[in-house]
């Protein structure tokens, strides 16, 4: 507690307390304001709401700044890895040498799924959307215990079962896409790391061996990386509330899962895609389409563009774009959609409509076109989302887990109903 703030309710004056975190962020604490005077706050989308207290990460929306544990995000894009961020994020410190190869080791001993699990992949339509089945196999594995773990207390077993979630998210996906795909299973080898076992179980066919480009291997390492943790986000936000209820990691990490499909959060990057691929077959520029998002013709919205607390720039996009033109100028592909996207964000920003409101460009705008060049169907794009999301849900949970504070979190509300009345009978109703 830092400070004090009054508030005057009805004449009343209350002393709240407020609290400033490390980096200057003020949030006042009204845990005594209903007790007190009978009111509570009204603040639908929480856009003045601080639900927690967290030590993992720090965005400052209006400067651009993303941090990791107290590291920037553009040195953690150059010198670390997505792996070494999990640990980071997770446990609070860079590992060390041993620590790396030991989470490494745990990951790779939970890399399979039980082979019972293949079951429920049958009973998918193949139409079926691979995030509808990785939230679903997530929660599913919670019924598979390991025999490391069965019977544990949830604190000893924190560590299998992080490391379980996230390198089987993984495996799920990859395992969906060779199922829709009318591929045989791919089954995770030793020798590869994360990033390239994700490869390895998507793209090898049987009776070659599959080498992994280091160029591909080292872009989709960096969007894992890019989005393994973003503070407060829906999706972020659902883990934490379904964590308070203490229910277990694998059906707060599946809740994760269906708050990022929606096309607002994480389901923007197949959004920003089937955008740019209709302006493509419209022959269109991109003007057509802006002038309709900024006519609000049909609630369109330009996909990839705004941010709740960025204001300024997404410092992931900055980092996205650049590496764009990378990997297609590797690859040697050029992409009509990139073109398309490219015009769209300059138009954007120097026209007053979104320079106003403050939208730029989101890590959604970019990190589409790359996994497309790279050979990830549109469908799971959001898949790849989640997979970069997990240690950053893990790390929210634990967090959540560690609180002895914490409580069941439990919103109120300010009822607009019908007052009391009185149950008409069905015949007399109108
Ligand atoms: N295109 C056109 N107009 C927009 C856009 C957009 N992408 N985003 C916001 N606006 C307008 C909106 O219509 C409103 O205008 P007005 O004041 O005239 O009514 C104003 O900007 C404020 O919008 P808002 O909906 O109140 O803003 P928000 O903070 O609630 O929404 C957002 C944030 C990200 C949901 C929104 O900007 C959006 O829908 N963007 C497109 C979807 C997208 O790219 N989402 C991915 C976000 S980054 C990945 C992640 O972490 O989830």
């Amino acid at each position: 507690m830092n400070g004090t703030v009054e508030l005057i309710i009805d004449g009343q004056t209350l002393k709240l307390p407020t609290y400033v975190g490390t980096e200057g962020e003020v949030g006042i604490d009204i845990g005594t304001l209903r007790s007190k005077t009978g009111a509570i706050t009204l603040d639908p989308a929480y856009g003045n709401t601080g639900a927690c207290k967290s030590a993992i990460t720090f965005i400052d929306g209006e400067k651009g700044i993303l941090q990791y544990r107290g590291y920037d995000i553009a040195e953690l894009a150059v010198r670390s890895t997505f792996i070494e961020t999990a640990y980071l994020l997770i446990y609070g410190e860079l590992p060390t040498k041993d620590q790396l190869d030991e989470f490494s080791q745990l990951l790779s001993q939970n890399q399979m799924l039980h082979a019972d699990m293949r079951f429920h992949f049958d009973a998918f339509p193949p139409s079926a959307h691979p995030m509808s089945i990785l939230s679903a196999m997530i929660h599913a594995s919670s019924s598979y215990p390991s025999p490391v773990t069965h019977g544990k207390p949830a604190r000893e077993v924190f560590p299998f079962h992080a490391a379980r979630l996230i390198s089987q998210v993984r495996t799920i996906a990859t395992s969906s896409y060779r199922k829709a795909h009318g591929l045989p299973p791919s089954y995770p080898r030793s020798h590869l790391n994360y990033t390239e076992n994700f490869l390895h179980m998507m793209f090898s066919l049987p009776g070659e061996e599959y080498v992994p480009n280091p160029e591909i291997v080292r872009a989709l390492d960096l969007i894992f990386l890019l989005h393994a943790d973003h503070e407060q986000n829906c999706s972020t936000s659902t883990v934490r509330m379904v964590a308070s209820s203490q229910a277990n990691v694998f059906a707060s990490a599946s809740a994760g899962v269906c708050a990022l499909w929606g096309p607002l959060h994480g389901g923007a990057n197949q959004a920003v895609l089937e955008m740019l691929e209709e302006i493509h077959l419209e022959g269109d520029d991109g003007t057509k389409f802006l002038n309709a998002v900024k006519n609000k013709d049909g609630n369109r919205r330009l996909m990839g563009f705004g941010h709740r607390v960025y204001k300024n720039f997404d410092p992931r996009a900055v980092i996205i774009k650049e590496q764009c033109d990378k990997v297609l100028g590797q690859l040697h592909k050029s992409d009509p959609l990139l073109d398309i996207a490219k015009k769209l964000e300059e138009i954007a920003l120097h026209d007053d409509y979104f320079v106003s409101r403050k939208l730029y460009p989101n890590v959604d705008f970019y990190s589409g076109i790359i996994m497309r060049a790279i050979g990830i169907p549109m469908d799971m794009f959001t898949v790849m989302f989640a997979i970069g999301r997990m240690p950053g849900w893990v790390a929210n949970y634990k967090e959540v887990m560690d609180d002895t504070d914490s409580r069941i979190s439990r919103p109120r509300q300010i009822y607009t109903g019908e007052k009391l009345r009185q149950y008409t009978a069905l015949s007399d109703r109108a």
